[in-house]
């Protein structure tokens, strides 16, 4: 009887289950729906051009990257002049996958992607295939921006007091945080009335703090001795949140803010798919660029200016096929020269290293969380939680050398990734792979360490005149010793920060970098790191210089402090490749910055006298 009525009960309960299950699916559709509706559709209009291109425009802006969208939206702004925007790329529409921060590492080695290598390394990458370096690049509208990592940091004030001090006037620190602020909307509460914010502008900017493991790493930073600052403010060395280019759990690229916008703006055409192969120079002045759009080749003019914004890869190598560059290895592949400059010297990059560590306590970021619906669901509804941010939810800036500078130029980063990496994003080898990478489902996480002052230089030049072979890549890393002795500064700082209260009550431990292939050397001594270094470190997508830029009458420099090609009319360049050196942090929102900067002097604008602050 008792039997029965249980069985009966459980009958009528799985019937009312079943709907009510339902219903919650209906439910969870609907909010799903409506969250895909307003975080991927809504805020994201096709800025594409899709009728036919003009034969002429006043302005050509070579490279929809972090660079090239900016300064194309800046210039449209004069109702009297008409710019075109070529990207090689597609539109940043195709993929729900570019605007979701979590997402970032599956873009990579998809068509959005140039999938650069350089070529074999003689002192680093021991531990990859064949010994390359593999560089992802955003190919579409955004470029990197729609492809990186979001973290948002503007270097040192001492890197543009370096970049003045070599003759490039109007570079200083001084001179170049009006143009951050002018494109920062600073979303982070605590900092919106700082002097070294501003709100209002397109680029959204917020921070992480998404799983528990963000506060100890802090805590972990305060029992080393070290101040908890805001790395973009008065004092870079420090430990902080990230601040991150995101806005409600959407990443702000350059394309989604400055162009989706102002989509529609009458004397601003778009076209993606659309390859220059050449800038066309007569008599020293550029007067067009050869396209490949829709497989056919097509020439359009620029009455005013042509600006490069490919990028530090593709800047100088279009620079070279235009014959502009080296004069003997313009020579050696047949194509006349222009003018004969420096172009794809001065390649600088930082490296990064992954230190891993396993941890007892689940405070980080699974792929469990990851997989979770609840998760998901947060996001779409509210842009919050693990998906709306990289997974690296700490930073700290260090001066590792002796100074007793408070406001010191920092020469290590760590960058806090808060997830325990199991996949081959970098190219390892399969043998190092299986022993450095972690274990599926394992919890961990790893501090990233960034090598910020570079002295080995390397170059890029052309393998051939063929505008779609890539380019010759040598980055000639570590073949600077300094550069070594840097990393063991930063291995002594890591092992420090490991061996914190902090850290320790979450299990943190040097085991996960006991490596075999080097354990010749005794674990933890200078050699031992410096073997390490030299297998496992690769690059943190951030090479910049290969456009130098200085003053005229610098051998070394390829475009003047206005940012024009040196002896050739109407031809710029503004992207990460104009850095005399590379900045102190990462490249994003310094490109930016040069891409405002450089809208103003084309213009023959000052619109940032109203950002000037005082005593900063
Ligand atoms: C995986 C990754 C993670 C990163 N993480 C961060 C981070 O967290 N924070 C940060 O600050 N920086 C980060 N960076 C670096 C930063 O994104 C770059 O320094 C910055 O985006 C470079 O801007 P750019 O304008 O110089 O070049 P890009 O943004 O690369 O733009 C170049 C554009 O030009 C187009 N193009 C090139 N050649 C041609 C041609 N011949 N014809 C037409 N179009 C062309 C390209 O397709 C591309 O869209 C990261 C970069 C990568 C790749
Ligand atoms: C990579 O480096 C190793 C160790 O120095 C060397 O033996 C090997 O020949 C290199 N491979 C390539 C492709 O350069
Ligand atoms: C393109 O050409 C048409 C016809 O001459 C002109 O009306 C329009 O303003 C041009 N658009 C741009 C963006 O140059
Ligand atoms: C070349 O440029 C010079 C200087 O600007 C000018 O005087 C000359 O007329 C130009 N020649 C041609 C063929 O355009």
């Amino acid at each position: 009887m008792e039997q029965n009525q249980q069985t009966n009960f459980r009958f009528r309960f799985s019937i009312s289950g079943i709907i009510a299950t339902m219903n919650w699916f209906a439910v969870f559709g609907i909010i799903i729906a409506v969250g895909y509706y307003f975080i991927a559709r809504k805020s994201m209009p096709s800025v594409v051009t899709n009728g036919k291109l003009n034969t002429s425009y006043d302005y050509i802006v070579v490279g929809a990257g972090s660079a090239g969208s900016v300064i194309a939206s800046r210039l449209s702004e004069d109702p009297d002049v008409s710019v075109l925007l070529l990207e090689a790329g597609g539109d940043y529409t195709e993929s729900e996958l570019y605007h979701i921060p979590l997402k970032f590492f599956s873009l990579q080695r998809t068509e959005s992607d140039w999938e650069y290598y350089t070529v074999p390394q003689k002192e680093s990458h021991l531990g990859m295939v064949e010994n390359r370096s593999y560089w992802p690049r955003g190919k579409l509208l955004g470029g990197s921006s729609i492809f990186n990592s979001m973290q948002y940091t503007r270097g040192s004030r001492h890197d543009y007091d370096e970049w003045a001090e070599l003759g490039c006037d109007g570079w200083s620190y001084n001179d170049v945080l009006p143009y951050f602020l002018k494109s920062e909307d600073m979303l982070i509460d605590s900092l919106k009335d700082s002097k070294y914010h501003n709100t209002g502008g397109y680029l959204g900017i917020s921070t992480g703090g998404v799983s528990p493991i963000s506060d100890v790493y802090l805590q972990a930073g305060k029992e080393m001795g070290y101040d908890v600052v805001d790395y973009n403010g008065e004092v870079q060395e420090g430990w902080s949140p990230m601040q991150y280019t995101i806005r409600n759990g959407v990443r702000s690229s350059t394309s989604l803010e400055f162009l989706g916008r102002i989509n529609g703006r009458k004397n601003l055409h778009i076209s993606v798919r659309s390859m220059v192969t050449k800038i066309n120079i007569e008599n020293k002045t550029a007067k067009g660029v050869y396209v490949i759009k829709d497989g056919r080749k097509i020439y359009i003019e620029a009455k005013k200016e042509v600006i490069v914004s490919g990028g530090a890869v593709n800047s100088p190598q279009l620079l070279m096929l235009s014959g502009v560059g080296p004069k003997q290895h313009l020579e050696s592949l047949g194509i006349k020269v222009e003018v004969d400059l420096p172009v794809g010297d001065n390649l600088q990059d930082h490296l990064l290293l992954h230190t891993f560590s396993s941890i007892s306590v689940d405070v980080g970021i699974t792929e469990e969380k990851i997989q979770s619906v609840m998760n998901e669901l947060k996001y779409r509804l509210f842009g919050t939680g693990i998906y709306s941010i990289s997974g690296v939810d700490g930073n700290g800036f260090f001066c590792t050398y002796e100074t007793d500078e408070k406001n010191c130029a920092p020469d290590i980063q760590f960058m806090m990734y808060s997830l325990s990496m199991s996949d081959n994003f970098l190219c390892f080898k399969d043998d190092v792979a299986k022993e450095y990478l972690n274990k599926p489902g394992s919890l961990g996480f790893s501090t990233v360490m960034s090598l910020l002052d570079p002295k080995s230089v390397g170059t890029i030049r052309l393998q051939s005149a063929d505008p779609f072979d890539y380019p010759l890549i040598d980055p000639q890393y570590l073949t600077d010793r300094r550069d070594v002795d840097a990393y063991i500064r930063g291995f002594r700082l890591w092992e420090k920060f490991i061996s914190t209260p902090a850290m320790k009550a979450i299990g943190a431990n040097f085991e996960k970098m006991k490596l075999s292939f080097c354990l010749q050397h005794k674990f933890q001594s200078d050699a031992y790191w410096d073997c390490v270094v030299r297998h496992l470190a690769y690059t943190v997508y951030h090479p910049a210089g290969t456009c130098k830029m200085g003053r005229s009458d610098d051998k070394t420099a390829v475009v003047d402090p206005q940012l024009r090609v040196k002896g050739i009319k109407n031809l710029r360049v503004a992207d990460a490749s104009i850095m005399p050196n590379v900045i102190s942090g990462n490249t994003n929102a310094p490109v930016i910055m040069i891409a405002e900067k450089v809208s103003d002097l084309i213009r023959g604008k000052n619109t940032v006298n109203h950002l000037r602050r005082e005593n900063v």
